[in-house]
């Protein structure tokens, strides 16, 4: 009996800290609850604040002593689960650190983006932050408005303070929307502060680009809530003066525009020397050697997290029919992050066409990538001696019709070409994720020192390019391909110097 009783004395005892939690949580919601004009800002009536110890030792808690009413206790379940108090905790402590470095502070009219129950938002008011609001597409009354992080409900320059927890901006599928949103709503000067799980270099450019009307602070790495997300980094940006954006934008378009170069960015270089490493000798059977390469292909969303772009598109140059690449490849193998791509498919073979009018999301250009627009001869059927199973299946050979002196045996067609380098300029940004797969029967020795003399090169961020040369045939032992002037030599050089400048390339079969 004795025993019974002392156990529900501890019981007791321990209810106690439990009960006050509970008291202090309800009231907090409460208090700002009804004080709250919903729509606009929830103003806190002035709250008595102790700081309490024994919660968390980053956790600061206001301890007020009017006990809520049974229904009212009901009512507030939710604040008071332990999920609830451990993610409250999590931001208190996080926000707690931001005040003390100056990123916020009590006066600071603050946004919650995409927070779908507020306990960010709660946690802001409950260290007395009390300005602050949460946006999410269903409202949570008092502490979240309807909203979408793709589109702030509210005006230009409004808050001092923004707020994007970890896995909001990586699980959007329009964060460059994001970025934006929160740079038209933060006031200059203002700082947004931004958690996000991917940890590589790539993804963190991606991040910077995507936010390029802000300055950043600081980036650490912090421990997250919980096992989903063990680390999280996280991002103070703010937003530069007026005068600093319009400069700030200018430069980069100038830049981008004149002098067309890009400079090998280490993060780049990281990506490519943790490629397969290229073939340095010519292979013998280049039909079985090179082909297995692609067992060994390194891609890039299996080193990278790609979720900072603002769109994911691929450029097939040379793409004969959709089963060829696209569709036995692309679709099927290409590790995509779960992203949507956009594909360009750039055939300039007719016989080809017709099956790209049926394809969804595929984009048919019906002409030649080329250095310049001008009209080109197409060269259909160029082997005399050999005999050609499906004629003008793609392997045409691209030359300026001017150029046509007799030099071309068979079926000459009228194509036209037009400057690959100027329409990737036109069609992608640096906040766009571009693959691109290229197999153009040789002319990529005119195309790929096109790209890297406009800097178009820049925008690609992953090649998969045949070369063509001389090479051993399967057919004729000791005998080279004919259709073909380059070497092996000369195709490695290419991709030495892709390499050489950063791009991720890889050979392809
Ligand atoms: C991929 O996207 C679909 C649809 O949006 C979603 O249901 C699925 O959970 C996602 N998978 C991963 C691995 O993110
Ligand atoms: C090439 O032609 C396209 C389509 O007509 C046009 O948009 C582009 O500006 C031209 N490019 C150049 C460099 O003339």
């Amino acid at each position: 009996m004795r025993r019974f009783f002392s156990l529900r004395n501890l019981v007791r005892a321990l209810l106690i800290p439990v009960f006050l939690l509970v008291a202090h949580f309800s009231y907090v919601v409460i208090t700002t609850g009804e004080s709250c004009i919903t729509g606009n800002f929830c103003f806190s009536p002035k709250i008595s604040k102790y700081r309490a110890s024994g919660l968390h030792p980053r956790a600061s808690v206001i301890i007020d002593g009017t006990a809520p009413t049974a229904e009212e206790l009901l009512r507030r379940d939710l604040y008071t689960s332990k999920d609830w108090i451990k993610a409250v905790q999590f931001y208190s402590s996080i926000f707690q650190d931001l005040i003390s470095v100056g990123f916020l502070s009590h006066k600071s009219k603050s946004l919650c983006v995409e927070t779908s129950n507020g306990q960010d938002v709660f946690s802001l008011k409950q260290i007395g932050v009390s300005d602050s609001i949460g946006i999410f597409k269903k409202t949570a009354k008092p502490l979240v408005v309807k909203g979408e992080g793709h589109k702030i409900p509210f005006d230009d320059n409004t808050f001092d303070f923004i707020f994007l927890g970890v896995g909001r901006l990586d699980q959007s599928s329009r964060p460059a929307d994001f970025a934006r949103e929160i740079a038209r709503t933060l006031k200059p000067e203002g700082f947004a502060v931004v958690q996000i799980r991917a940890k590589d270099t790539y993804s963190f450019h991606s991040f910077i680009d995507l936010f390029n009307c802000c300055k950043i602070v600081t980036s650490q790495d912090i421990d997250g809530l919980d096992s989903k997300t063990p680390f999280l980094r996280q991002i103070v940006l703010t937003k530069e003066s007026v005068d600093g954006i319009i400069g700030h934008g200018d430069a980069l378009t100038h830049h981008s525009k004149s002098d067309g170069k890009c400079s090998v960015l280490g993060f780049k270089e990281e990506l490519v020397r943790k490629a397969e490493p290229l073939i340095l000798e010519e292979p013998l059977k280049p039909w079985i050697t090179l082909k297995r390469n692609i067992q060994k292909i390194k891609y890039l969303p299996s080193m990278a997290d790609i979720s900072f772009k603002q769109r994911y598109v691929y450029v097939d140059v040379g793409a004969r029919s959709y089963g060829s690449s696209i569709g036995s490849w692309f679709k099927k193998q290409y590790p995509k992050q779960n992203k949507t791509f956009e594909v360009y498919a750039i055939e300039a073979d007719k016989i080809f066409h017709e099956q790209y009018s049926s394809k969804k999301g595929v984009k048919l250009l019906p002409y030649a990538a080329w250095v310049r627009n001008e009209t080109l001869t197409f060269e259909i059927n160029r082997n005399p001696g050999q005999k050609v199973q499906d004629k003008g299946r793609g392997m045409g050979r691209i030359r300026p019709a001017v150029a046509s002196t007799g030099t071309f045996v068979g079926d000459v067609d009228e194509i036209q070409g037009f400057d690959f380098a100027d329409w990737l300029k036109n069609t992608v940004t640096e906040k766009d994720f571009v693959v691109m797969k290229m197999d153009v029967e040789g002319t990529e020795f005119d195309l790929i020192p096109r790209l890297l003399e406009t800097g178009a090169i820049c925008l690609i961020d992953e090649i998969f390019l045949e070369c063509h040369y001389n090479r051993w045939q399967r057919c004729c032992p000791g005998e080279r391909s004919a259709k073909y002037q380059k070497t092996y030599a000369q195709c490695l050089h290419l991709f030495s110097s892709l390499r050489r400048s950063g791009v991720l390339v890889h050979q392809w079969w």
